[in-house]
């Protein structure tokens, strides 16, 4: 029987979702025993055209999402905190995994949508509201097995990266780099977010929880964008064998967890010296590892698909794999 999905938002997210669905069935089966079958798709405007096979139900009422026999997991891909935090507290409690891209949401609500996924036996993945399709949610859930991660840098914002970049390999100005980064599709017409450091904040309270199990007091928090930087600040740490890069930084020291996101110029031995474009990157120190970084697509299409694609196959192997434990415990010997 094919595995029941559904999709709440059709934008640049949620088609990728959908393709990737249609186009990775093979590995989802081989992986998962079953098909994937996309039951269903949550949007705003009904009167959009969407690029979807023949006879996809597509609705503009959740209810109806949530009616759907046999759900086993939804993709949320919309924006902003609600009704992103409404659906998605009604999908697990009707019993559905759920698997975000909502930073917003993610890092207002992650704890309780956590907690309450526990109470009802289901699992979140939220891979995608950070750094796209680098694994650095999984990466820290393994790593904290055993190892104390006590510092985490990182560039969580591919719009202020690019403009960054710009600045420095092409002297563009600010306004030249951020018209550039419209114009490739990589800034919104509203940049706010990105270049004045919401964004990478909205992040790296994600990663900070995560890695820390609690945060600083966010409203102490030092988060500066990279708009009021000059081309001639970036030219001259350039001469000085310096990048400035908008580095989300959060570290524990003296049993105090310190937090600040803001540009910084960093040396080329810093190991997100060479991070350019709209790549992202985190550097982790840990107690055992030692220094990790990874690097890779911040966000788009398919790399934040991606991040929501192995998110659900892990998700559904750890519930078909707690089924099994449960079955054979209750094997008679
Ligand atoms: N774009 C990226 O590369 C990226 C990367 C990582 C995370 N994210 C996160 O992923 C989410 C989606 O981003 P996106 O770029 O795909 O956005 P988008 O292109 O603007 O698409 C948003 C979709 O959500 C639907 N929607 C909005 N409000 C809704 C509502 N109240 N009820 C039902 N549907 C609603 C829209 O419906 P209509 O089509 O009918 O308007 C649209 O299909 C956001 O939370 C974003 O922060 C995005």
């Amino acid at each position: 029987m094919a595995i029941k999905v559904a999709i709440l938002g059709y934008g640049t997210v949620g088609e990728g979702v959908y393709k990737g669905i249609q186009n990775h069935q093979e590995q989802l089966i081989e992986k998962l025993g079953d098909a994937v079958e996309v039951a269903g798709i949550l949007v705003r405007d009904p009167l959009k055209k969407r690029d979807v096979q023949p006879g996809t139900f597509i609705t503009t009422r959740f209810e109806e999402i949530l009616a759907i026999p046999g759900l086993h997991a939804v993709f949320e891909a919309i924006v902003g905190k609600e009704p992103g935090y409404t659906y998605l507290s009604q999908c697990i409690e009707k019993g559905c995994h759920v698997i975000t891209a909502n930073k917003v949401l993610f890092a207002k609500y992650g704890n309780e949508l956590l907690k309450k996924s526990k109470q009802h036996g289901v699992h979140i993945g939220y891979e995608a509201t950070t750094a796209g399709a680098v694994p650095i949610i999984r990466t820290l859930q393994e790593l904290l097995k055993v190892n104390r991660v006590t510092r985490i840098q990182g560039i969580l914002n591919g719009t202020s990266n690019f403009i960054l970049t710009e600045m420095r390999a092409n002297r563009l100005s600010f306004g030249e780099a951020l018209k550039l980064a419209q114009d490739n599709g990589y800034a919104e017409a509203n940049p706010e977010n990105d270049v004045e450091g919401k964004d990478a904040a909205c992040k790296l309270k994600i990663l900070c929880q995560l890695a820390f199990g609690c945060t600083p007091d966010w409203e102490e928090v030092e988060v500066e964008g990279i708009a009021a930087i000059t081309s001639g600040e970036v030219q001259k740490a350039e001469a000085e064998g310096f990048r400035y890069k908008h580095i989300a930084d959060i570290r524990a020291e003296g049993g105090k967890l310190k937090a600040s996101v803001k540009p910084i110029a960093v040396s080329s031995a810093h190991p997100l010296f060479s991070v350019e474009g709209v790549d992202n990157a985190i550097t982790l120190e840990t107690s055992l590892a030692g220094n990790l970084t990874l690097q890779g697509a911040g966000a788009g299409k398919f790399p934040t698909a991606s991040a929501m694609l192995e998110d659900f196959s892990a998700i559904l192997e750890k519930s078909l794999r707690t089924k099994i434990h449960l079955l054979s415990a209750r094997v008679p010997v």
